[in-house]
């Protein structure tokens, strides 16, 4: 059977393949927009759950989805640990639908797989999902000529360009934009990413 991603092979391995520690910014968004009832949050992407699950323990109620099966059981089986609960579903970036309005959207690494047909209408969804005044968290790996391509570099990941990013979303708020270099150890071969990082509200005028 062909699969679209390597993560539904390395998320069947036992263990963690990003650990379960949250992602290094979702204190940062939190504090944004802080837990209270009622308020939401969405993980597109969201791998093991790791960043879900946390959300969770900090008092929103939490969407997720990622395209793997074996992410998506993590997730639950993480949250079912830690004592919260996440609904948690397998769907496509490219072509998931929600009827529901979200107060937190967060991202981490996994828009480089959208595809260019499909960019434009997922920051229009994006605009419908999020409630007013609510944040979203987007990063990307961006394309730097001096850096090689990853060595777990993906199936469906496309290198984004510099900037690119910052384009989508221009009526919002930004809080935060910018451009790292990081180095990484995902799939334990040190090597270095380029990624361009956006936080903006959706404020109401
Ligand atoms: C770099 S990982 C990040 C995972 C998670 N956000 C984290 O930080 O732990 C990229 C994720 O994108 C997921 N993915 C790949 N293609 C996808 C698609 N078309 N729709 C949704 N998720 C996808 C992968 O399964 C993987 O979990």
């Amino acid at each position: 059977m062909s699969i679209r991603t390597n993560y539904e092979r390395w998320y069947a391995e036992e263990g963690y393949y990003w650990g379960t520690e949250p992602g290094r910014s979702l204190d940062e968004l939190i504090g944004l927009c802080p837990p209270a009832p009622g308020k939401r949050a969405l993980d597109i992407g969201c791998g093991e759950g790791k960043d879900a699950v946390y959300m969770a323990q900090k008092g929103y109620t939490v969407s997720a989805f990622d395209l793997t099966e074996n992410g998506i059981r993590k997730t639950l089986a993480l949250a079912a640990d830690r004592g919260v609960t996440v609904d948690a579903w397998v769907d496509d970036i490219n072509t998931f639908e929600t009827k529901d309005m979200f107060d937190i959207v967060w991202s981490t690494g996994t828009v480089q797989y959208l595809f260019e047909e499909n960019k434009a209408e997922f920051f229009r969804k994006l605009g419908r999902i999020t409630a007013p005044d609510g944040i979203v968290f987007i990063n990307v790996f961006v394309d730097k000529p001096f850096l090689p391509l990853p060595p777990d570099w993906d199936i469906e990941e496309k290198m984004w360009r510099p900037g690119e990013l910052f384009t989508y979303l221009p009526d919002w708020k930004v809080e935060r934009i910018d451009e790292v270099i990081f180095e990484d150890r995902s799939g334990g071969i040190p090597h270095h990413h380029c990624m361009d990082t956006i936080i903006c509200r959706k404020v109401a005028y």
